[in-house]
């Protein structure tokens, strides 16, 4: 047949690329073709079932990608899910709904990338969100916003689930904070995220289902004539044009489908949104990236741009567990985020001097990992950010979950700002075969110790009243394992041995200046590239507070709008 050409050529139908194909194709003078590995979730149950948190994982739509050995972290690998489905992980996600601390924001803008700032994003989080006014029994049971923060006619439903969790577990849980030096926030996503608080979450509740980037953004438009999604569909990498005096010039996508492999080509853009685990992948395979690893499989340079794949940041994720005295019903949405002062109180002053004075190794042993690719002097003013975010401005240092189901109380957490390192880079010339991913999990000793002060802080706070009699003997890790006044070692071990990802991957194709490691600009484009850009959580330079999807809506929509300026004569 006919060769398929659009204008827009998208890879990756997940959280953000679908969010770039409905805006695209609102100009009704070009065609979007979306090129999506996965397929349909629209009636699956483990997707759309509110409280169904994990039912998809290992299964079909579940990538599974796994880590190379983690040698900092117990010698054993993780599993880093991802979705494989139209809607992408959006569609297997935990649903939280909570943005980022304000001058995380701002940061974007400070290591220069202009016009990304708090100010410059909050009207796309809104245009996103189809906020849904809590009724008066959520109220009753936690739900809490101010207006203001919110949008209530974009495509995204976001807002609390009909069955919420008993009215007295809130206020319980606050008269226990008050005691340890945690304030109740009213409403996370207002660009201050210190505190405990009952967050909304990514779902529909009239219909009970999740509210995932397809069904806000692909299904309702399925049917405009030039928008096409090009399902179970794998994408190799980027083919270019011979010709090109400067800037690497993309005419098309080399695929494999069903039908076999073909070329899906495209007349004005081809824009990478395959997620923070292969957006840097499919880089590298088409030829940009490190010519030291690029060389190694016999893939011709196109772009010498030794950042791709870099900068990847994650979280660790634990868990503690206890007996209920009650048996809970409905989907929990507590979250409590504690800033560096509150969780370490008066020894926090000798926990910043460490980091503080720590911060130069880590540059260090950070660019010693990356063979040198990534430059000493820029990890360590990135390191310095952080550490001012974390230290100065006091941004929430860990994320607390609280989640009563049944006959038992478990609490999961994370550091919200591990300085760790990592990388992805492809081990094979076939763009088929997995790449090597390496996040490299406690990396840093603070990394580590935070693990196991996050612990503590949890367990001296299901020891305080009223929150102590909701809860009987903990069973996970309990006292066995990891005893009542157990050292900073006995903790850590627990923590090597226990953890999880956080499943918050970012910053392998970061949009930073180039001379400081950047692979995108802040118009999103790659540099050394006239028209493929990456729009996901690759772009994100730094790891932010709360969790992703919130601000990759608003990051995709403000992208969005960026490239129809540039087509849309004005
Ligand atoms: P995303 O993964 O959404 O999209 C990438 C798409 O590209 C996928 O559809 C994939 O199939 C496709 N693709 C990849 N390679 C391809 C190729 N070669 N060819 C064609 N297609 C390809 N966030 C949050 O806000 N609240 C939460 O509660 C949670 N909880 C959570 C739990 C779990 C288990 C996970 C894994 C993640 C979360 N997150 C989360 C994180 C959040 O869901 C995640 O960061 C974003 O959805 C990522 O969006 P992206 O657009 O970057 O990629």
């Amino acid at each position: 047949g006919s060769p398929s050409r659009y204008d827009f050529v998208i890879v990756g139908g997940g959280t953000s690329g679908l969010v770039v194909a409905n805006r695209l194709s609102e100009m009704g003078d070009v065609t979007v073709a979306v090129i999506e590995a996965g397929d349909s979730v629209f009636n699956n149950r483990n997707v759309t079932s509110v409280q169904g948190y994990g039912l998809s994982f290992g299964s079909s739509i579940d990538w599974a990608y796994q880590t190379d050995v983690q040698k900092y972290a117990g010698g054993t690998r993780q599993t880093l899910r991802a979705g494989k489905a139209i809607g992408g992980t959006s569609t297997i996600n935990g649903m939280a709904y909570t943005r980022a601390q304000k001058v995380q924001i701002d940061a974007w803008e400070k290591v220069g990338n202009k016009g990304w700032n708090w100010d410059s994003l909050m009207p796309y989080y809104k245009k996103s969100e189809g906020f849904e006014i809590p009724t008066p029994e959520q109220i009753a049971r936690g739900a809490d916003y101010y207006i203001r923060y919110h949008g209530e006619s974009g495509p995204l439903k976001v807002g609390w689930p009909i069955m919420m969790t008993n009215s007295s577990m809130l206020p319980i849980l606050d008269e226990t904070f008050q005691k340890i030096g945690l304030p109740y926030n009213r409403d996370v996503n207002g660009g201050y995220m210190v505190g405990l608080t009952s967050h909304p979450n990514t779902v529909d509740r009239e219909a009970n289902i999740r509210a995932d980037a397809a069904r806000a953004y692909y299904w309702p438009f399925e049917a405009r004539p030039n928008l096409k999604i090009i399902s179970n569909t794998y994408a190799n990498k980027i083919l270019w044009a011979n010709e090109s005096n400067g800037e690497a010039v993309a005419i098309g996508v080399d695929v494999i489908g069903p039908d076999g492999g073909e070329t899906i080509y495209a007349s004005k853009e081809v824009i990478l949104s395959a997620g923070s685990l292969k957006s840097s992948v499919i880089l590298e395979h088409s030829g940009i990236g490190n010519p030291e690893i690029l060389g190694k499989f016999n893939i011709p340079v196109v772009v010498n741009n030794p950042s791709v794949g870099e900068n990847l940041q994650d979280q660790t994720n634990n868990g503690l567990a206890y007996e209920g005295t009650e048996f809970w019903l409905g989907s929990p949405t507590f979250s409590a985020l504690p800033s560096a002062d509150q969780l370490y109180g008066k020894n926090v002053s000798a926990v910043a001097s460490f980091v503080n004075s720590s911060l130069a190794d880590y540059a260090k042993a950070v660019a010693h990992s990356s063979n040198g690719a990534v430059q000493e002097a820029n990890l360590l003013s990135a390191f310095q950010l952080q550490y001012d975010l974390v230290f100065k401005s006091q941004v929430p240092y860990a994320e607390i979950v609280f989640v009563p189901i049944a006959h038992s109380f478990s609490s999961e957490y994370w550091p919200l700002l591990p300085f760790s390192r990592g990388s992805i880079h492809v081990k094979s010339p076939d763009a088929a075969e997995p790449a090597s991913i390496n996040p490299n999990y406690f990396m840093f000793e603070q990394d580590l110790n935070s693990q196991a002060d996050v612990a503590r802080y949890i367990r001296n706070l299901f020891e305080t009243a009223p929150l102590s009699d909701l809860v009987g003997d903990e069973f996970s890790p309990s006292l066995d394992h990891v005893p009542k006044n157990a050292s900073e070692s006995e903790w850590t071990n627990w923590a090597k041995s226990t953890y999880r990802s956080n499943f918050h991957p970012v910053g392998t194709a970061s949009m930073l200046p180039r001379d400081k490691g950047g692979v995108v600009s802040p118009e999103l484009k790659v540099y050394g590239t006239k028209n493929v850009r990456v729009i996901d959580a690759s772009v994100l330079p730094f790891q932010l507070c709360g969790h992703l999807t919130s601000t990759l809506y608003a990051v995709a929509e403000r992208a969005s709008d960026l490239i129809k300026k540039q087509y849309i004569p004005r």
